[in-house]
């Protein structure tokens, strides 16, 4: 055989292996294999198409994210419209639904309830098995194009084994799990941005990207629940259906004898959808049979064989304790509500934003109200309304601060942004966010930076602007009472480390008013070095995707801020690396893994071993458990209860070569052998192997013991670590 055949029946072979563990992984939940033999097969597969471009194709596994978009998204007309379906609060419609359906099809009918899904619905096209097109519903008749972006959530399919012949639609909505929306909006809220009201919108907004890597960064998933003209007698048979393919099937999906069973599944689901890592709104329910939904049709908007049942939006009613104004890293103002906590949609909830003043005289609340709490989108609480008739004329009015609450400078009125804005752009608050800001992970990633050491910094005086940070050093940090010798080691060492981030993300970190991570990284490549940045004109800055007038108009006003200038030039001559480096544009191949690091690592100190980590998109936890994706030792023999653990729960253990293997770095050389040793360097499946044998020995022995062993076994532990 050619060589040129063996790789292609290796590229094929390793691409049928991929996608099934695809599958198993994201539809079915039953992984077969370690996330690191899955990222080897993929490494080789990756390397192979590379070598051989021939053998190039579009839905291989390995081309989830693809090019940019350019301009605005296409759009499509749907070849079968996505009609939206009636909604109801009350069960007596849902009985009255049913009634309707019984006296035009003259006999009882069985329905499906699912889950009404709340996130943003679309239109998948598959040809002969393939991913060809993804549209959004849009006005139900024409929809965007998203297939770039849609290709890159992992649990949809790009090539279906055994689908049949032909085009078929599959409809279904894409999620944006409510752990992911709690930490995007935190980044937001970090940054100074807008934050995402409910998941909806997030899903929404994540689809829309022009880049489909920022779309692949946001953990999206997709579920199935519709195909129009798909052969199955109902819904039962399609989801089955569904599931065989590789598709992300609807589910739970009740099929219901009659109305009332759908009325009690409602009821099941009301309190239980909490508990569902994603937003959910109500219980769709549809006529089973799909030859019974051909004889009811469709008016021009909705079909008439279903009807959706929302939840009741969760409210409660609250007392209004007192209002807190927060000074935000811009110096915006935002009221703050604290309220006599109460329990809502799942959750207690004691405090909830008014937004801003225009909201708090909207609304016309007052101190010692009685108001209406709702969890918009499960997640933000917010205060809807004002119970007047509980007043007993004790109420007191809200009135807008005419004096910043943490500097006492005079506020003004951002005409923009119904804010109400600190004038001090040294504003301790301000400056305090600021700093936090700037050593957060996702941007300097400053180790020990914490609050507590940023209260002392801007409340001693000791820094005025993030570019003083640099100019600390060594025992200067022991002026502080909270510091201790190794702190301020770590501190020290943490900054030197941070000089060295790559561009855009001191972009984000300067807090440049609207730019987050991915427009930083947009700049970063279109303005290579700090200075052209600097003197960027608007027409250039518009001129880049994604970048809008008034985005273009913050940073401009950013660069002509004295302050700010003054600020970077501290970095700059602080040793601060100010411009686009190809090399330092990593791929996050970490992304999701969790490493734990026991004993040292020769030539690598901790604080770099975990900021490499970082760098490749991995977080670093301090010790081993069932989440661990990796433990990094480099002596398979020492005595360590990380190593035992990881052993025991079948964490795979690795040297820092093997993760410089993993993310294509090199490893530090060492020049002194690191073990003097007469045999042959072990082989590390041996070594482990023996060292699992062990352990299960040792933990049989300890089981054929008798009486208090458990103390006995804890003693020798304690014994043996003491000697
Ligand atoms: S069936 C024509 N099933 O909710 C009806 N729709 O107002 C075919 N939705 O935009 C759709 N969860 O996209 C169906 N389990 C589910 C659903 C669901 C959410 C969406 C649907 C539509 C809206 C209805």
């Amino acid at each position: 055989m050619s060589e040129q055949l063996v790789a292609k029946n290796r590229i094929e072979s390793l691409r049928a292996q991929i996608r099934r563990h695809d599958r198993l992984y994201y539809v079915e939940n039953t992984p077969e294999i370690t996330d690191q033999n899955y990222d080897r097969l993929m490494a080789e597969l990756i390397e192979l198409e590379k070598q051989f471009p021939e053998f190039y194709s579009p839905d291989s596994p390995t081309q989830r994210v693809g090019n940019e978009l350019a301009g605005e998204f296409k759009t499509l007309k749907h070849a079968v419209p996505m009609l939206s379906i009636g909604n109801t609060y009350s069960y007596s419609d849902m009985r009255e639904f049913d009634e309707r359906m019984i006296r035009e099809l003259g006999l009882g009918v069985s329905y499906s309830a699912e889950l009404k899904y709340d996130g943003l619905a679309v239109s998948l096209t598959y040809v002969d098995g393939r991913f060809t097109l993804g549209a959004t519903r849009g006005d139900g008749e024409k929809g965007d194009d998203i297939t770039a972006n849609l290709r890159t959530i992992k649990n949809i399919p790009l090539f279906l084994e055994n689908a049949p012949k032909g085009t078929f639609h599959v409809r279904g909505e894409v999620l944006l799990p409510l752990k992911e929306l709690e930490r995007l909006n935190k980044e937001r809220e970090e940054n100074g941005e807008a934050l995402f009201a409910n998941a909806r919108n997030a899903a929404a907004g994540s689809l829309k990207q022009h880049d489909p890597a920022v779309t692949a960064e946001r953990k999206l998933t997709f579920v199935a629940y519709a195909s129009a003209r798909f052969p199955a007698f109902d819904d039962l048979e399609l989801l089955t259906a569904y599931k065989k393919l590789g598709l992300p099937a609807a589910s739970p999906c009740r099929i219901c004898r009659d109305i009332e069973d759908a009325v009690a599944f409602c009821e099941e689901w009301k309190d239980k959808r909490f508990t569902l890592p994603f937003a959910t709104d109500g219980i769709v329910i549809k006529v089973n049979s799909f030859a019974l939904r051909e004889k009811l049709g469709a008016t021009a908007k909705s079909p008439r064989w279903a009807i959706a049942y929302k939840f009741p939006a969760e409210t409660a009613a609250t007392k209004l304790l007192s209002v807190s104004m927060q000074v935000g890293r811009t110096g915006a103002i935002t009221p703050v509500a604290n309220l006599e906590p109460v329990r809502l949609a799942g959750t207690k909830v004691s405090r909830a934003t008014l937004h801003n003043f225009d909201e708090v005289e909207r609304l016309d609340i007052r101190v010692g109200d009685t108001v209406l709490v709702e969890k918009a989108g499960e997640i933000i609480p917010d205060i809807v309304g004002v119970l007047k008739d509980k007043r007993d004329g004790s109420e007191e009015k809200i009135v807008a601060p005419d004096k910043c609450p943490v500097c006492q400078s005079p506020v003004y009125r951002d005409p923009e942004m119904a804010a109400i804005t600190c004038s001090n752009a040294s504003c301790p608050a301000v400056l305090k966010r600021a700093l936090a800001h700037f050593a957060s992970r996702n941007a300097m990633d400053i180790t020990g930076l914490g609050p507590a050491v940023i209260d002392e910094l801007v409340d001693k005086k000791i820094v005025s602007d993030y570019g003083d940070l640099y100019a600390i050093k060594g025992v200067n940090w022991l002026a502080f009472s909270n510091i201790g010798d190794k702190s301020a080691a770590n501190l020290d060492h943490a900054l030197n480390l941070s000089k060295q981030r790559p561009y855009d993300r001191l972009l984000f970190a300067i807090g440049i008013p609207g730019v987050g991570s991915a427009t930083a990284r947009t700049l970063a490549k279109s303005f290579p070095t700090m200075e052209k940045l600097v003197s960027a004109t608007l027409e250039e800055l518009t001129a880049v995707e994604g970048i809008g007038e008034i985005n273009a108009k913050g940073i401009m006003s950013f660069f002509s801020n004295a302050r700010n200038l003054e600020a970077l030039e501290k970095l700059r001559s602080a040793g601060v690396a100010m411009e686009y480096r190809e090399t330092e544009d990593v791929p996050k191949i970490l992304d999701g893994k969790i490493f734990v690091i026991t004993g040292a690592i020769p030539g690598v100190s901790r604080l770099e071993a975990a900021a490499t980590i970082l760098k490749y998109g991995g977080t670093v936890s301090e010790s081993v458990s069932k989440t661990t994706s990796y433990l990094i030792t480099e002596d398979l023999s020492a005595k360590s209860s990380k190593i035992d653990k990881a052993l025991e729960l079948g964490t795979p253990v690795i040297s820092w070569k093997e993760l410089a293997e993993m993310c294509g770095f090199e490893p530090p050389e060492i020049e002194e052998p690191r073990q003097f040793s007469l045999f042959d360097e072990p082989n590390k499946e041996e070594e482990l192997k023996a060292r699992k044998a062990r352990l299960a020995k040792e933990k049989a022995e300890d089981k054929t013991e008798n009486g208090n062993k458990e103390k006995e076994a804890s003693q020798t532990d304690l014994f043996s670590e003491l000697f």
